[in-house]
């Protein structure tokens, strides 16, 4: 009996020490597979997280440049002064307009408002005009006005053309930059030809010959390049009024508005 006893005492004791040790190792196995779990996990979620923002990131970026850019406007170099010029005259500027004598002044020195815009001819060109061509009609001399009135845009247009054409040095001898052309006035206008040689003609000698009559000088005269800033243009007449007209014909031999005003006209 004793040995029986001893022998199932024995086997409760292996039992029981095999029990508690399994017991144990599946306590010490189930938190490590809970922290390995955990442990890859988190890693990959950040990555997953990390991969979505780096495009977000990129897809921003190229939209930043697309933001509307402010429109580049250059301002206007050119800004007249009142003051008085080298032959004692006052020059007033109203509006930013320069004005001596009550003569408007538009030439390199002296700029016109972006926005200054009579819109067309003035009356006082288009009345004098009329009688000026029916006088010329009566002796036979046809005259036609082939360009009038051009705004700012307009010879912002005509200028930038001619300067891809010819280049800026050239262009500038015959073309006023935008803001500089007596066009933009009202009070210019050329005359049935753009040909140096019209000049010649009996219509060229007959605008140049009476056209002070009606107040019109011509405006940029043969050999006067380097005081109107402009080659010759037979055709170019502008209104200034019949005194000032008829003394700056001089019997023929043009003077400029630059040289009996004292001013230049030079960018
Ligand atoms: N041709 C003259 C100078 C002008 O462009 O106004
Ligand atoms: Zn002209």
């Amino acid at each position: 009996m004793k040995k029986k006893l001893l022998i199932i005492l024995s086997i409760l004791i292996v039992v029981g020490g095999v029990y508690f040790t399994w017991t144990k190792t599946q306590k010490k196995e189930e938190p490590k597979e809970e922290t390995s779990e955990k442990q890859e996990e988190t890693p990959k979620e950040t990555e997953k997280e990390e991969e979505k923002e780096e495009p977000k990131e990129e897809e921003v970026q190229p939209e930043e440049p697309e933001q509307p850019e402010e429109p580049i406007v250059e301002p206007s170099r050119h800004t007249n002064y009142p003051g008085t010029t080298s032959k004692g005259y006052t020059v007033e500027v109203i509006d930013g307009i320069a004005y001596i004598n009550g003569i408007l002044i538009a030439n390199k020195t002296y700029s016109l408002p972006s926005d200054y815009y009579p819109g067309g001819l003035l009356n006082d060109f288009l009345n004098p005009y009329y009688e000026m061509q029916a006088a010329a009609s009566n002796d036979g001399i046809s005259l036609e006005i082939i360009s009038g009135f051009r705004s700012y845009d307009d010879q912002d247009w005509i200028y930038n053309n001619y300067v891809d054409r010819d280049g800026k040095e050239a262009a500038d001898r015959y073309s006023a930059r935008p803001g500089h052309s007596e066009h933009q006035t009202g009070l210019a206008a050329d005359i049935n030809s753009l040909y140096q040689s019209w000049g010649e003609t009996a219509e060229g000698i007959w605008l140049n010959t009476h056209c002070a009559d009606y107040g019109f000088i011509i405006r940029y005269p043969q050999g006067k390049e380097s005081i109107t800033g402009y080659m010759y243009e037979p055709w170019h007449i502008r209104y200034v009024g019949k005194d000032l007209a008829q003394k700056l014909y001089n019997n023929g031999d043009w003077i400029t508005l630059e040289e009996y005003f004292g001013i230049t006209s030079q960018y």
